[in-house]
C-alpha cells in the first residue's frame, strides 16, 4: 500500500528501511526519497517507526516471547 504519494513509497519500503536499522524520521525519508513534501504521510511513517523494535534487536516485530515478559506486561 502506498504510504507517501509525493515520493511514491509503500509500507513495504518503510518496513525494509526499518529492517535495515533506520529508526528516525529523517533516516526513513532520506532512504526513500528525501524530505516530506505535503506531510500527509508523516503520521503513518511515525507510527511505523514507533512500532518498530529497537535497531539491532532480534526483530520479533514487537512480539515479546512469553519467557521474556515481565508481570507488568501481562
Ligand atoms: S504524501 Fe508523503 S510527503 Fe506528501
Amino acid at each position: 500500500m502506498y504510504i507517501c504519494l509525493c515520493h511514491g513509497f509503500t509500507d513495504k519500503q518503510v518496513k525494509r528501511a526499518l529492517a535495515e536499522g533506520r529508526r528516525s524520521m529523517s533516516e526513513i525519508y532520506a532512504a526513500l526519497g528525501g524530505k516530506p513534501r505535503c506531510g500527509k504521510c508523516v503520521g503513518e511513517v511515525r507510527a511505523m517507526v514507533a512500532c518498530a523494535p529497537p535497531a539491532g534487536s532480534a526483530g520479533t516485530g514487537g512480539i515479546v516471547p512469553p519467557a521474556l515478559r515481565s508481570p507488568q506486561t501481562e
